[in-house]
């Protein structure tokens, strides 16, 4: 089988397992759960659950924890779109190809549907920390506690927000880049090495080459953003320009974009190289990202 197989493939898979955490549609607040629902099985790429478990296996994970908290985070990482694609927040109508929540749902309810994605994603990894309970799946729960929050997505969203119509530095721009988005894909692959008993070093090593990782799929989310169509992307393109939003294209044009996230997603590579650990899959799937369509 070609790569590409393989990627549909092990998207499907982990397509269904995501959606079999999610809470039944019924009840009180049907609303909410229908909305819930909606935002994560309108499909993406799965990308944060596909490093998580990928990282796994490199290192000969075995833990049972890991299709929970990779669940989690697709569930985190679902909420951060739908508050993202908010009136207040970027102002989006389209999100994978669909009507976004808020569209869809009503402002009030697209809140309320964030967060309970938000919640309910630790309800799903601290149940998987109680059934393995150890060290490293309250390690997990710890990191990824951290990086989705003030001091990883949640701050870079904030910086994000503050800088819309201002000239900020490239230093502020990858602090948003690093936070809004490379922090999630921190808890992916850090979570998997932890949740594998990767020792001290290469859990550093791996951190680092996920900040290449998430730092270059910025970028290049922000090439796309001006060369794409929301056909390919299922999202609106020029949102960055409507919203006003200096971005690393805007600042180093789109040449230097592109060739920084090549030179970044190598050095990536390279330091994943040194990790004591092998997956052919991995490397393919961050080779693609450098020149992924959507
Ligand atoms: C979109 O993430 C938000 C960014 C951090 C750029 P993805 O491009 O991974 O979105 P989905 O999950 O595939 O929809
Ligand atoms: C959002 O960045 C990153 C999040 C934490 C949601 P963008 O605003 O560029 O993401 P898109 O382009 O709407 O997917
Ligand atoms: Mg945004
Ligand atoms: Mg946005
Ligand atoms: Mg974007």
């Amino acid at each position: 089988m070609n790569f590409k197989d393989v990627l549909a493939e092990k998207t499907e898979l982990i397509e269904q397992m995501v959606c079999s955490f999610l809470p039944t549609v019924e009840g009180y607040p049907k609303t909410v759960l229908d909305a819930m629902a909606y935002s994560v099985r309108v499909g993406g790429k799965r990308l944060r659950p596909m490093l998580m478990l990928e990282t796994h296996k490199f290192f000969g994970g075995k833990s049972n924890a890991v299709s929970s908290f990779a669940a989690a985070l697709e569930m985190i990482h679902t909420y951060s779109l739908v508050h993202d694609d908010l009136p207040a927040m970027d102002n989006d109508d389209l999100r994978r190809g669909k009507p976004t929540t808020w569209s869809v749902y009503g402002e009030t309810m697209g809140i309320l549907a964030g967060d309970a994605l938000l919640n309910y994603a630790f309800e799903v990894a601290a149940r998987a920390v109680e059934e393995e309970p150890s060290a490293q799946t309250a390690r997990a729960l710890s990191y990824l506690a951290k990086k989705a929050g003030i001091f990883g997505m949640i701050g870079g969203q904030v910086v994000d927000i503050e800088s819309e119509g201002t000239k900020p530095t490239l230093d502020t721009i990858l602090y948003i880049h690093e936070n809004k988005t490379a922090a999630l894909i921190q808890a992916a692959m850090v979570v998997g090495a932890i949740l594998a008993g990767a020792d001290d070093e290469d859990v550093k090593k791996i951190e680092s080459v996920a900040y290449d990782v998430g730092v270059a799929f910025q970028i290049k989310d922000d090439i796309l953003d001006v060369t794409s169509t929301a056909e390919e992307l299922g999202k609106p393109i020029g949102s960055d320009a409507r919203n006003e939003k200096t971005t690393y294209v805007s600042l180093k044009g789109l040449e230097d974009a592109q060739k920084d996230v090549e030179q970044i997603s190598r050095r990536a590579l390279a330091t994943l190289a040194s990790c004591n650990g092998e997956n052919e899959f991995l490397e393919a799937l961050i080779e693609m990202l450098v020149e992924r369509g959507k």
